[in-house]
């Protein structure tokens, strides 16, 4: 049937989608999958339901893409797509409701607090320590995030994250090693591929060591014991099981000083670009890019 690549969109995350649309179409298409991409928006909702699509792979991300508003759509037009449902999207998109579900099952998550217009500066410094996390709750590739080292630069950091999100979150900092894991399937069935470990330079994974700089460094296999890796990789499957992700996901995780993971946020349509992690997990399982995106394609639904 007629497959629809959806890409572009109108999150912060815009630029990032582009590319890992491209690709995706780019290998559908080699593997003579009748694939069309379809940027959401340039071109509206009225002509993707006139399509005459048999079924939509998801490479949006951010806003209006990963956050379970082009899913309602899909599930309004009938057409089976890749990734998880509504519910699942909206809730992993928010990283504030994510924490606090991990958080109800026992699951290890930073201690953060929201952040409303005039909260107190030295309440959050005491409860969390120097430096601490700011961030909007829906975004991604650490766009609007800031490291506060002082206390007066928290009010910066929210002004920066509330321009993202009104809802912003200050997270414990955690120091040590950064770890992301994707995760394929759904409910029993879900499973991890191999932990990649990222070193990105002096420790700071941010957009431009994600995706434009080549000083971040990849490592998978990851080096880490066989046994904590597998208990990373079960942290993780929890996590996506818990939000009641489906398709495919990536949970990024750090592992502070004394060993411990920690869950940050579950990404429900991760990039795909040719700097991107989950390809590069699946390729140390012996799954090179195209099988992992006719894989992702054959398990769309509805
Ligand atoms: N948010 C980006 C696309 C990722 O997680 O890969
Ligand atoms: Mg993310």
């Amino acid at each position: 049937g007629k497959v629809v690549v959806l890409f572009g969109g109108r999150s912060a995350e815009r630029e990032v989608s582009l590319k890992s649309g491209a690709m995706v179409l780019a290998a559908l298409q080699r593997n003579g999958v009748d694939a069309h991409g379809f940027d959401p928006a340039e071109r509206g909702m009225i002509e993707l339901a006139q399509g005459g699509f048999d079924r939509a792979v998801i490479s949006l991300h951010g806003r209006f893409g990963e956050d379970g508003t082009i899913q309602g759509v899909l599930e309004w037009l009938n057409i089976p797509y890749t990734g998880s449902g509504v519910t699942a999207s909206a809730l992993a998109m928010d990283k504030i409701l994510t924490k606090a579900a991990w958080i109800s099952q026992g699951l290890s998550t930073p201690d953060y607090v929201r952040l409303e217009p005039g909260f107190n500066v030295d309440a959050v410094v005491k409860r969390l320590g120097l430096p601490l996390i700011v961030k909007p709750a829906q975004e991604g590739s650490t766009l609007g995030l800031t490291k506060v080292k002082t206390v007066e630069q928290l009010q910066a950091a929210f002004e920066l994250a509330f321009k993202y999100d009104p809802n912003v979150l200050a997270e414990k900092f955690v120091s040590g090693q950064e770890l992301t894991v994707p995760v394929m399937g759904a409910g029993n069935s879900a499973y991890a591929l191999p932990v990649i470990r990222i070193q990105a330079p002096e420790g700071n994974y941010d957009y431009h060591n994600k995706y434009i700089g080549n000083e971040t460094k990849y490592f998978c296999p990851s080096g880490l014991t066989p046994e904590f890796e597998a208990e990373v990789q079960a942290l993780c499957v929890k996590a996506y099981q818990v939000l009641g992700c489906a398709g495919w996901g990536r949970a990024d995780v750090l592992v502070d000083e004394g060993g411990k993971p920690w869950l940050l946020e579950m990404n429900t349509s991760p990039g795909m670009t040719d700097h991107s992690l989950v390809p590069m997990s699946a390729r140390a399982s012996g799954v090179d890019y195209d099988q992992l995106v006719l894989q992702i394609a054959a398990s769309a639904s509805l």
